[in-house]
């Protein structure tokens, strides 16, 4: 496909991504449970935590428009639309959760796409083994991060929960998938740099 019409679409997307809610294919984990009633203190950790989760599918979203657009073979970029389609999932699932929650999303939603579709845009012009490794150690860093949130949410919100367990699941899944495609381990201090740069994010997207 000709750039100019890859461009179109990555604009497209981004637009919807930020404007329009998010449609979900398979059921949004914990439907079956119960609501129950959170205290102040519960609800707005529980918000606040599943805001994060959400600026991380906004990410999510960015990295894997931005790698698809510069990623050279067919085949990685089949990957990347696959696990892209399940992020979008978890866009759906964390933004019908924040609602649930009387809550709000974050207000840098359009700065965190710019900059991480750029960083994913970056990756895939490193070339498909790179591309496929940064993708890898995101998912990973992603995993870690969300068992975190499973220590912290509140034990009675069993509804963001089961959100979050079923997406720590696929974020595995996405790890394992984009390595046995040939990704490389990057180099320790890319490894650090990211988690440096998650934590100005997840610390930010807690707040604002
Ligand atoms: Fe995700
Ligand atoms: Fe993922």
């Amino acid at each position: 496909m000709p750039n100019i019409d890859k461009f179109i679409i990555g604009f497209d997307h981004a637009l919807r991504t930020l404007l329009t809610p998010a449609q979900t294919l398979r059921p949004v984990p914990g439907t079956e449970l119960p609501e129950i009633e959170l205290n102040d203190s519960e609800k707005s950790e529980s918000t606040a935590l599943m805001r994060v989760n959400h600026v991380g599918e906004i990410c999510a979203q960015a990295l894997y428009q931005g790698q698809a657009l510069t990623a050279r073979n067919t085949e990685v970029q089949h990957t990347l639309t696959q696990a892209a389609r399940e992020e979008t999932e978890h866009l759906a699932w964390t933004e019908r959760r924040i609602a649930e929650l009387s809550g709000r999303k974050s207000l840098l939603n359009p700065l965190w796409y710019g900059g991480s579709f750029a960083i994913g845009a970056l990756a895939g012009m490193l070339g498909d083994k790179w591309n496929l490794g940064f993708l890898a150690e995101t998912e990973r860093q992603v995993e870690v991060h969300l068992a975190g949130h499973l220590k912290r949410l509140p034990r009675q919100d069993r509804k963001s929960r089961a959100i979050v367990a079923q997406m720590q699941v696929d974020e595995a899944g996405h790890a394992t998938a984009a390595m046995s495609h040939g990704g490389a381990e990057l180099p320790v201090p890319v490894k650090l740099a990211m988690k440096l740069g998650s934590k100005v994010m997840t610390k930010t997207a807690y707040w604002v």
